[in-house]
């Protein structure tokens, strides 16, 4: 497996797994897109083919953030999510890591948790009935400042 920064060649692939996962993309499609060109999405591939995506941005109270998640069904359970979290812990500029998924994802959860990241609060009434779980880590800092 490997992680790379993603370019927009990589764009149709990425949207084709979001679309496998969530169905419709037109929400994501300006975040990905964005996210390309600030350097903030990465993907995982296997035998050079898409199977897992995520971006780090700042968007949470400026801390790192991981804005997106995602692997390829048929791919889960080989450590791409773990890969990717691992990527994106070494590019963030401050010791604050957060990211956040609902209560009902229990995948989700095991993950965050198998990274190292705990519990750190719900945020109620985005999805309802399902409140969004707030993950937190504290890593080491790289040094190369920043307010985040
Ligand atoms: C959550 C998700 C990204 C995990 O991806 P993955 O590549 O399968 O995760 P990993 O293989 O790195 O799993 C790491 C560890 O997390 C735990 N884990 C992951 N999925 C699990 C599951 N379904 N049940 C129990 N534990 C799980 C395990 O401890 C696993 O290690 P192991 O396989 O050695 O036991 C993937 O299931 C996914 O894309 N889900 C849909 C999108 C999503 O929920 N995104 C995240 C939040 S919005």
């Amino acid at each position: 497996m490997k992680i790379k920064k993603a370019t927009l060649k990589d764009l149709p692939a990425i949207l084709e797994l979001e679309a496998m996962l969530v169905g419709n993309t037109e929400d994501h499609t300006d975040l990905i897109k964005s996210s390309i060109t600030a350097g903030e999405c990465l993907v995982a591939l296997i035998d050079g083919k898409v199977v897992g995506a995520s971006i780090l941005n700042y968007t949470f109270y400026y801390k790192n953030w991981i804005d997106l998640l995602s692997v390829n069904p048929e791919y889960r359970r080989r450590g791409i999510a773990t890969a990717l979290i691992k990527r994106m812990e070494s590019m963030c500029k401050t010791p604050k890591f957060f990211t956040s998924t609902n209560e009902s994802n229990i995948p989700a959860q095991k993950t965050y948790e198998a990274s190292g990241f705990v519990r750190s609060g719900y945020i109620e009434n985005l999805d309802e009935g399902d409140p969004e779980i707030i993950y937190f880590k504290r890593i080491g800092g790289t040094g190369r400042g920043g307010r985040r």
